[in-house]
């Protein structure tokens, strides 16, 4: 495999995450709200995350599954990971690394759905809208990606490179 090539640089991605965090920090500050990760993808930038907004919260995370391993989306979603906190009446905000065909936020928003949250709003890193087959509404989003396999900044190819500081591109050969 060819060495990554970084499409946003780690100075960007600050940028971006104090933007990110301004607009959520607007909306929640005189709120309770819950943040739920998905893993394992969201884990580096909801820490940089929860630390720019500088406003309390609780946190949870929830491990889904749709890539049985290398690149491509098996489309069938499985919960590796439930959530132990009561989502009834809370406001919830999702986080979300890179949404690609939907599938697994449908299957997200939906699992959530069932429980009766008072809100629902979704924070995703990045967006990759090319490969779309269910809508999702993101509500506070990062960058348009396009159609290449991302890595770096939490994001893995089988989990290799989530280390990397910078989104970086992996280059099919
Ligand atoms: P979706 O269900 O196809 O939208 O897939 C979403 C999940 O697939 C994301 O949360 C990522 O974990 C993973 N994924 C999709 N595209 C990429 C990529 O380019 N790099 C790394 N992971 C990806
Ligand atoms: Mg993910």
């Amino acid at each position: 495999m060819d060495k990554p090539e970084i499409l946003i640089n780690k100075e960007k991605i600050a940028d971006c995450v104090g933007r990110l965090a301004e607009q959520i920090r607007e909306d929640y500050r005189s709120k309770d709200f819950l943040m739920i990760g998905i893993l394992k993808g969201s884990f580096v930038f909801m820490a940089d995350l929860i630390r720019a907004l500088q406003i309390p919260m609780e946190l949870d995370f929830i491990r889904l599954s749709s890539y049985g391993s290398g690149k491509e989306s098996s489309g069938k979603i499985e919960l590796v990971q439930e959530l132990r906190t009561q989502v009834e009446g809370r406001h919830i905000v999702v986080i979300e690394d890179i949404v690609d065909t939907g599938i697994s936020l449908n299957f997200l928003l939906g699992y959530l759905a069932k429980q009766n949250p008072a809100s629902v709003r979704l924070c995703a890193l990045l967006d990759k809208p090319s490969r779309r087959k269910m809508p999702v509404s993101i509500d506070y989003l990062g960058f348009t990606v396009p159609d290449k396999f991302i890595v770096g900044y939490g994001l893995d190819c089988n989990e290799q490179f989530r280390f990397l500081s910078d989104i970086c591109i992996i280059n099919e050969n």
